[in-house]
């Protein structure tokens, strides 16, 4: 387990609150930016760009890779002219790090090395090699299936057809960023409920078209250089949307927050367990909407998360087990056995957090249930390494009747360092 260390004592909050906040740049966002802008040829603008590590991963790749980034100006050298790196690009602990990356160099004339920390070292790659090698790429993996990844080619990879059993958003983005340095088009389908970030940006820049909710085809050539300001990111919004639900007669506002549909799904189990949800889109980037969400907590009951929905609330489902500990009923996650590769077994501690805290959480292969008792005692969580589980424990302290001490706790700098104080910050406004 990595361990990065720190402890927080959050002591919950002493009534309802009511602020608006802008949360951070959106952390899936940022990778594409990143990564888009170095297969670029020319200077393209990345501004707000998510301040956690899993995005200063990325950047430092696309620097190993030959991009010049300085502050927002970001000076892509073109996929075409990214140098060998020689030594291993090191991912940290950002699984969408790794698997565009592996995408994006999987049409390079050399061999790289893609590794990461050891929460990402055990994360299961093999998903990328089907796709990759019916491009013409090379993708080998440790025998278990995991990085560190070799991949690369002759620098000839030819337009393929594929489909994926998964609704993985990084896949089909690694499977498009390899597909844009084909010589034909290709085409990618799957299951729906994936963010469909990459294929937006794409259709924008003629890269690209969206069939349905499932299939994307591809049209290769070169990446125009782009201005892009980031919005806020939906699923760091999600704890202080989930903060406000807790506890009734509050309120949170979160303006410029994306709202591509495959990133909101936690706003309809919100809204099921009775969170009085106002949205109102402002604008549109890239081609995804953007806009402000408020949150009004009304007292919660249970709901079950189930099908295509599971996908779209993917990342808020540890989210959705704290909200089921505090609503009325047994609330339950199923087809979401996703969970169990992510940066922890998110199923395994997901359900831990609920006891660490006098809940009743039970696991299923592809899911759980939790009791709802309508509260949740003092008590110590151990992050497992893992960002959100940090994160979503400091939200269960919303309405516990003791401090929450999170053990591990700077483990939320990977997607928002200063997390803790936003969410204490909210907690005191009135
Ligand atoms: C992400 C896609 C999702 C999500 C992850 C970020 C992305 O993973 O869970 O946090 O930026 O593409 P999968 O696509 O593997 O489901």
């Amino acid at each position: 387990m990595a361990r990065d260390g720190g402890e927080h004592t959050l002591q919950p909050p002493s009534g309802p609150f009511r602020a608006e906040v802008r949360v951070p740049g959106d952390k899936s966002l940022s990778h594409r930016a990143y990564l888009l802008a170095a297969m670029a040829g020319g200077v393209s603008e990345v501004a707000n760009p998510g301040p956690g590590r899993d995005v200063a991963s990325t950047r430092s790749a696309v620097a190993r890779l030959g991009a010049t980034v300085d502050g927002s100006r970001v000076s892509g050298p073109g996929v075409a002219a990214w140098g060998d790196p020689g030594a291993p690009l090191d991912c940290g602990n950002s699984g969408t790090t790794m698997r565009l990356l592996a995408g994006a160099l999987a049409g390079r004339p050399f061999r790289s090395t893609l590794t990461g920390d050891a929460s990402l070292n055990r994360r299961p790659m093999r998903r990328l090699v089907a796709p990759l090698a019916a491009l013409g790429a090379t993708v080998e993996l440790t025998e278990r299936g995991t990085a560190p990844i070799r991949v690369g080619g002759d620098g000839l990879l030819h337009g393929a057809d594929v489909e994926l059993e998964i609704a993985s958003a990084q896949v089909r983005s690694a499977f498009a960023f390899a597909a844009l340095q084909a010589d034909g088009p290709s085409r990618v389908s799957s299951p729906p409920g994936f963010r469909d970030h990459t294929e937006r940006w794409l259709e924008t820049m003629g890269l690209g078209e969206r069939e349905d909710g499932r299939a994307f085809r591809v049209f290769p050539g070169p990446v125009p250089p782009f201005r892009y300001e980031i919005p806020g990111d939906p699923s760091s919004a999600a704890f202080l949307w989930a903060a406000a639900a807790i506890l009734p007669g509050s309120t949170v506002v979160t303006p410029g927050v994306c709202l591509n549909p495959g990133r909101i799904g936690f706003l309809q189990v919100l809204e099921a367990m009775g969170a009085v949800i106002e949205g109102e889109v402002t604008g549109s980037l890239l081609g995804d909407p953007v806009g402000t969400v408020t949150v009004h907590g009304r007292g919660l009951h249970a709901t079950r998360v189930e099908g295509e929905l599971a996908v779209a609330a993917l990342d808020e489902l540890p989210l959705v087990a704290v909200l089921g500990a505090y609503a009325e009923g047994v609330t339950t996650v199923a087809d979401a056995a996703e969970l169990r590769v992510k940066e922890s077994d998110r199923i395994a501690t997901t359900v831990a957090l609920i006891r660490d805290l006098g809940g009743g959480a039970e696991p299923h292969q592809d899911g759980f249930s939790v009791l709802g008792t309508g509260f949740l005692d003092a008590g110590t969580v151990e992050s497992a390494g893992d960002h959100r589980m940090a994160m979503a424990a400091a939200v269960a302290a919303t309405g516990a009747t003791g401090p929450v001490r999170i053990v591990d706790s700077d483990v939320a700098d990977v997607s928002w360092p200063g997390f803790y104080r936003a969410l204490e910050a909210l907690w005191s406004s009135r």
